[in-house]
């Protein structure tokens, strides 16, 4: 029987005669005397064995091996001074084996060593392949903790704080209309029917409004065929929640206390309330982008005014199109950004033109405060012009400014790909800063250029602020967004609950009565029935636990992720099936190369 967990065992434990189970995280032979890091998924404490003190033990540690399973009986005992080891918390013990048992051998070569003591940095398609070994290191086995630790404290707080209920719903569906790619499933018992897969659990939980659950919450899987980044996955945790009878300033509080809740529990921080906000059309003029990372500065200057009838036609014409022209000041910018990195063939003009911009006009301040830039900005723009660039900027000697000129969505995309990579490069970020930020009253709509019509940006049951209600195709959303570091993490809205309202919006983004009834009917017609007032949000699980764990990927907070290419190294799925299944399903593949 096991008497402790390895990390567990401590100084008041000496004395102790303990039984342990676990894998040789690496056993080393110094002199004759053996030590074994013992690893369970606690951590790891130090065993030894000698033929003097532990004769019963040391013929087979002699014979352990990296990620043996062994049972380990002895007795604690406190470590010569020489040898603590202040970086474990088990560093002042160590155990002398009486017996070992050895439970399981292993028989194939590691893929990689599993020790994190000696481990060189492990390629990730093979840490995905042999994920279960993965699993094990130290890294993931710390995430995976910290996740638990996440979900814990989300439904400790809002099940015995809040009186909210889980509720689960269904997996096989119809598709909900959050706007990517369903996958899809055939009904082999309905020949040529399908199901999706849910990309939220969006309109379940408006139905469990209208059935009186005014407190719904679900930790629910989502499934998106969608393109993959590092914070996307096709399939991905959401903690999604909607509550009836409730503002959106009541929301906010709630919310605010949960995440207080989690950061409080998991990681010792007591966040200042309420959270900071920004309305969306300040977020973009500000920032130039809707999840703007606030725990640094540089932020964007409009100067489309001052320019809009100047001499130089790029700022003119971006202006007179109805389009804008913003600054990226950059305090000394001028010693490290060469105008090698910001012309044709640099790295800076190349993240300015992925994003879509044209060009990357620039001015710098001279230390002896002269002005250095372009000739198209240096001969069509008057010396006011030019100094009210300067004195909106704030612009001091060594000063560089990076201009964006052209339609407000590229100009706002391109500078706030610069400023974010501006910040990394100049040591802006401090790592150890949490800031989050609402971010409210979202565009209802954003015109969709491939198709030439407007979409709901949020998705089409979110509720049109009540002053712009006139104007639907310009109004803005009772929408809002919770953003961490530069993250979207929370994303929700009030619902819109009055049918005649709801049958605007569909008109005006093209869905007529016969769509809108043949997607979405079941859900109109519950609403004809008595709903309430209503309104939610999610909060994307794997990127909350990706920022709490300093992580870069939401891989490495999901045991089994999919790769880039949304594919499991580890089962090799998605792969072909037999065309039995497939005729079982009434489906034909079109697929020519099927391997
Ligand atoms: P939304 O689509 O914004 O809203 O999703 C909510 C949150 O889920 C996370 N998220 C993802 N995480 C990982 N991989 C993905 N592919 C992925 N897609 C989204 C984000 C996002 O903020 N039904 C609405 C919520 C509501 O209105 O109640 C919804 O799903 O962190």
């Amino acid at each position: 029987m096991r008497t402790y967990y390895c990390g567990e065992l401590r100084k008041e434990h000496i004395g102790e005669t303990v039984t342990l189970y676990g894998w040789v995280d690496r056993r080393r032979d110094h002199g004759g005397v053996i030590f074994i890091d013992l690893r369970d998924r606690t951590g790891i404490v130090q065993i030894v064995s000698d033929p003097q003190r532990t004769p019963d033990s040391y013929e087979l540690a002699n014979t352990l091996r990296n990620e043996y399973v062994v049972e380990i009986t002895g007795r604690v005992t406190q470590r010569p001074e020489e040898s603590l080891n202040p970086r474990i918390p088990t560093g002042e013990i160590e155990i002398y084996a009486d017996t070992i048992k050895l439970l399981n051998s292993v028989r194939k070569q590691l893929p990689f060593q599993v020790s994190t003591a000696d481990a060189d940095p492990v390629r990730e398609d093979l840490r995905l392949k042999y994920r279960y070994l993965d699993l094990r290191r130290d890294r993931m086995a710390d995430n995976l903790q910290l996740r638990h630790q996440v979900v814990k404290a989300i439904r400790r707080y809002l099940e015995d704080v809040e009186g909210f209920i889980e509720i689960e719903t269904p997996v096989l569906t119809r598709s909900t209309p959050e706007g990517a790619r369903d996958y899809l499933v055939p009904s082999r018992v309905n020949p040529g029917e399908w199901f999706a897969l849910p990309q939220s659990p969006q309109l379940f939980k408006q139905l469990l409004m209208v059935s009186g659950f005014d407190r719904y919450y679900q930790i629910a899987r989502c499934f998106r065929d969608e393109d993959l980044r590092a914070d996307r996955q096709p399939e991905f945790t959401q903690l999604d929640m909607e509550m009836s009878f409730m503002s959106q300033e009541e929301i906010f509080e709630l919310n605010e206390k949960l995440v207080y809740h989690i950061f409080k529990t998991v990681k010792g921080i007591e966040l200042q309330r309420p959270f900071p906000r920004l309305v969306y059309a300040e977020a973009m003029e500000r920032y130039g982008s809707d999840k703007p990372d606030t725990r640094y500065g540089l932020e964007l200057v409009n100067v489309s005014d001052v320019v809009k009838d100047c001499g130089f036609k790029v700022f003119r014409e971006a202006v007179t199109n109805g389009g804008t022209v913003k600054i990226l000041p950059i305090p000394n910018g001028n010693d490290s950004i060469s105008n090698v990195r910001i012309k044709p063939g640099g790295d800076l003009f190349k993240e300015a033109t992925d994003a879509g911009a044209k060009g990357l006009a620039y001015i710098r301040v001279r230390d002896d405060g002269e002005i250095d830039t372009i000739g198209a900005i240096k001969d069509n723009l008057t010396t006011e012009q030019k100094q009210e660039i300067l004195h909106r900027t704030d612009a001091k000697p060594g000063h560089l400014l990076l201009f964006g000129a052209g339609d407000s969505m590229t100009v706002n995309k391109t500078l706030d790909r610069l400023r974010q990579a501006i910040a990394k490069e100049f040591g802006l970020i401090d790592p150890e800063k949490v800031n989050l930020l609402w971010v409210t009253d979202f565009p209802m709509f954003e015109w969709n250029v491939e198709q030439n019509r407007l979409d709901a940006l949020h998705h089409p049951f979110t509720a049109p602020h009540p002053d712009d209600i006139h104007d639907l195709k310009t109004a803005r959303a009772q929408a809002y967004d919770l953003v961490y570091n530069g993250f979207e993490i929370v994303s929700g809205s009030l619902r819109i609950y009055q049918p005649e309202l709801q049958q605007q919006v569909f008109e005006t983004i093209g869905i007529s009565p016969e769509e809108a009834h043949n997607k979405f009917g079941f859900l109109l017609e519950a609403f004809e029935y008595g709903v309430p007032p209503h309104g939610g949000l999610a909060y994307g699980l794997d990127r909350l636990v990706m920022l709490l764990a300093k992580e870069e990927s939401i891989r490495d907070v999901i045991a089994f992720p999919k790769t880039q290419q949304a594919r499991c190294l580890l089962t090799d799925a998605p792969s072909a099936v037999d065309t039995k299944q497939l005729k079982e399903l009434h489906v034909a593949s079109t697929y020519k190369n099927a391997r």
